[in-house]
């Protein structure tokens, strides 16, 4: 099987957060999610010490690989990404993104992960700086701006983190992907594309919805929306 890779800057991607869907059905969200024409799926992994929950490990990501040929973003919440990411990409993960507030040293993580052959990301919780990024961004292939509380689906968008993936985009400029994760609907998409993301994780969104297909097509139409009236 080719190896899935992340798509090129350029486009807007909508990435699917299975959090928000059927944990006994994965397999077949997959293949609905496919059949809608996405390219990536978004895979969260949360430990009960880096945030108040806990979801899938890899086991459950090796069986998931099975099933899909899509490029799986592993968005690591845990307190050792370090010492896990390892086992996430035998398992298939093809991104790893860990979170900057656990890191000491991400340059090396960054450059551990890419020796794997896998691609990389950064993320910001809501309330951690831009500035600490400043000197590693430009390593990353993708840096994921959190606009909820890292943990759980389904909450309120913080419109005041969304702000910050304009200074992202500034940051890494038109070549690195800039993702967001959290409340993100069709009346949030048109603001954070606005902003400069081209990459937007959407639980609720789309899983809450019995059509989720159609949910998908309704955010990617938002999306273009907003890209016409930054234009206009
Ligand atoms: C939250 C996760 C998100 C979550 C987003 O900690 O990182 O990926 O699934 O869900 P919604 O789109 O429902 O806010
Ligand atoms: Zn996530």
């Amino acid at each position: 099987m080719t190896k899935p890779r992340l798509p090129k800057p350029g486009t807007i991607e909508i990435n699917p957060s299975i959090l928000g869907a059927d944990f006994a059905r994965l397999a077949d969200v997959l293949a609905v999610i496919e059949k809608a024409g996405v390219k990536m799926v978004h895979l969260d992994i949360m430990d009960g010490h880096f945030v108040p929950n806990i979801t899938i490990g890899p086991p459950v990501v090796e069986k998931l690989r099975k099933h899909s040929k899509l490029f799986f973003d592993c968005h690591l919440m845990i307190t050792d990404p370090r010492k896990y990411a390892p086992l996430f990409i035998k398992a298939g993960a093809n991104h790893i993104t860990f979170h900057i507030e656990v890191e000491k040293k991400p340059a090396d993580l960054i450059k551990m992960l890419h020796d794997k052959g896998v691609t990389s990301g950064l993320c910001l919780n809501p309330e951690t700086p831009v500035k600490t990024i400043e000197k590693v961004a430009h390593l990353c292939d993708m840096i994921l701006v959190m606009t909820v509380h890292p943990g759980f689906g389904g909450q309120k968008f913080i419109a005041a983190a969304a702000k910050k993936s304009r200074v992202v985009r500034q940051l890494v400029g038109p070549d690195i992907r800039v993702e967001v994760d959290g409340g993100i609907d069709v009346k949030t998409a048109p603001l954070v594309v606005g902003y400069g993301a081209d990459t937007l994780v959407a639980g609720h969104a789309i899983f809450s919805k019995k059509d989720h297909i159609a949910a998908i097509n309704a955010l990617r139409l938002s999306s273009k929306r907003a890209i016409r009236n930054t234009r206009s």
